[in-house]
């Protein structure tokens, strides 16, 4: 257990030349280790994740007979390309089983990825992973023919390879999910013509930048109506994939963007403390997913972003935030599939807040590492804030959080983060149980908040 102890400012950079960098993007360590497996040659990544999900994966393509070395934050990894894997004989007989651990990112990424492999494979993971829904991935892989089994709509998956080409399919996807999209397009490379792929909102677009830089035809699209019956104002996001014949993909070199969803802790930490300036150089800034970005600012953040450029093909900038008096706000629409994985964070930023913030149209939070629209709400109200659960969403009202109690984080590294943060300003201090969650995503997030200022103890709790 660790405790939070209140009132210190938070200033410092991040950066090339400092003691510590932002982390490289968790979602596209995940697709370069995954997508370097797929490439005919080497792929060289510098700024990879160095974490306990990234591990999994890693780890994961490892038995796929994918060989890969880290060199400190550098990642060479051999790939098998596509073709090649499918004549691997070896792999083709062997059902390999793959440990997904708490990466859901993992799992349904590979679900899509093994097919083009020809590689037959049991998924599984841990008892946390082994709840979220599955069906999303298993449903439209069936429909293109992939031979995939789920566990009562969850993992342990069962892939096994199908005689049959996978076939080119154009689908609408009830919920926009990046792993979802992912796992289709991935399926989709090795199929009998192109896929459609057709979403509600803008989810994360990594997979797509990349495919693209591969030398993937990839197109993006966007359409846009009013329902005639009822009026609705409907939009749906485009995804086409063309897999070329005899398809081979070019290995990238590249240096992953910081990622934006750990900085948003680090952003948070310097708005609601006193006195505080904080300078974070090379974070990713893809529009898909600075929504927390546009919402702190709507909420009257001080935020800069400057020395936008192109990097590994991915927007990218340097943030500098200061402390900053901010006001509720309304967070719905295609705002909370840009910032899906930012809503701990944000609760922290509504508690602060003067009035109140209301979030809906979010019920996929539901699905994530806890519920996390329930966790949430019941550890924002320990910490002394009012909170309303809804079916989709939460209402917060912004008061100084009285703190004096101690967070289950609910093995949800976010909700671990988030929490730290919600401490730094509060009446009393705040104990947060099971830190060492944070390792999944941010293994260096205690170490570069106490750099900063922040005062973080370890309690022994015996
Ligand atoms: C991710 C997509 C999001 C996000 C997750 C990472 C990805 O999930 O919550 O942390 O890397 O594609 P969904 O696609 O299920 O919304």
């Amino acid at each position: 257990m660790i405790v939070v102890r209140p009132g210190n400012s938070i200033n410092g950079e991040l950066g090339m030349g400092f003691r510590y960098t932002i982390p490289g993007d968790k979602s596209i360590s995940h697709r370069a280790a995954l997508l370097g497996a797929l490439a005919d040659g080497e792929s060289v990544y510098e700024n990879f994740l160095v974490s306990g999900v990234t591990t999994v994966m890693l780890n994961a393509l490892s038995e796929t007979g994918v060989t890969w070395e880290l060199a400190d934050k550098t990642l060479f990894i051999s790939g098998v390309g596509i073709k090649s894997r499918r004549k691997n004989i070896k792999f083709e007989q062997k059902m390999v089983r793959i440990e997904c651990g708490n990466s859901a990112t993992t799992m349904r990424l590979l679900a899509g990825a093994l097919p083009t492999m020809g590689i037959r494979a049991v998924l599984d993971g841990s008892p946390g992973l082994r709840k979220r829904p599955m069906t999303r991935i298993v449903k439209p892989l069936s429909e293109m023919g992939v031979l995939i089994k789920d566990t009562n709509g969850c993992a342990p998956l069962y892939i096994e390879k199908s005689k049959q080409p996978i076939k080119a399919f154009s689908y609408e996807l009830p919920i926009a999910s990046a792993q979802v999209k992912s796992c289709l397009l991935l399926a989709a490379l090795s199929a009998d013509g192109t896929t459609e792929l057709s979403e509600p909102g803008p989810s994360r677009d990594h997979t797509e930048r990349m495919l693209k830089g591969m030398g993937v035809m990839v197109e993006k699209d966007f359409y846009e109506g009013v329902d005639l019956k009822d009026g609705i104002h409907w939009k749906r996001y485009i995804t086409r994939l063309k897999p070329a014949e005899l398809m081979s993909l070019k290995p990238l070199k590249l240096t992953i963007p910081g990622d934006i969803s750990a900085a948003s802790f680090l952003i948070t930490a310097a708005l609601i403390c006193k006195e505080s300036e904080l300078k974070i150089q090379g974070v990713g800034i893809n529009p898909t997913r600075t929504g927390l970005l546009d919402v702190l600012i709507e909420m009257g953040a001080d935020i800069r972003i400057e020395n936008e450029r192109i990097a590994g093909g991915e927007p990218v900038g340097d943030i500098t935030v200061r402390s900053s008096k901010l006001e509720g706000v309304k967070v719905t629409g295609s705002k909370v599939v840009r910032m899906i994985d930012e809503f701990p964070i944000l609760a922290i930023a509504a508690a602060y807040a003067k009035g109140i913030t209301d979030i809906s149209g979010a019920s996929e939070l539901r699905y994530k590492e806890t519920d996390r629209i329930s966790s949430l709400c019941q550890e924002i109200r320990k910490i002394g804030i009012e909170v309303d659960e809804k079916p989709d969403g939460f209402t917060i009202k912004g008061s100084r959080p009285v703190g004096d109690t101690t967070i289950n984080p609910h093995g949800d590294h976010r909700l671990a983060m988030a929490f730290t943060i919600a401490g730094l300003e509060s009446q009393n201090p705040i104990y947060v149980s099971n830190p060492e969650i944070v390792d999944e995503s941010f293994p260096e997030f205690f170490a570069i908040l106490k750099q900063f200022g922040a005062v973080i103890e370890v309690e022994n709790n015996n």
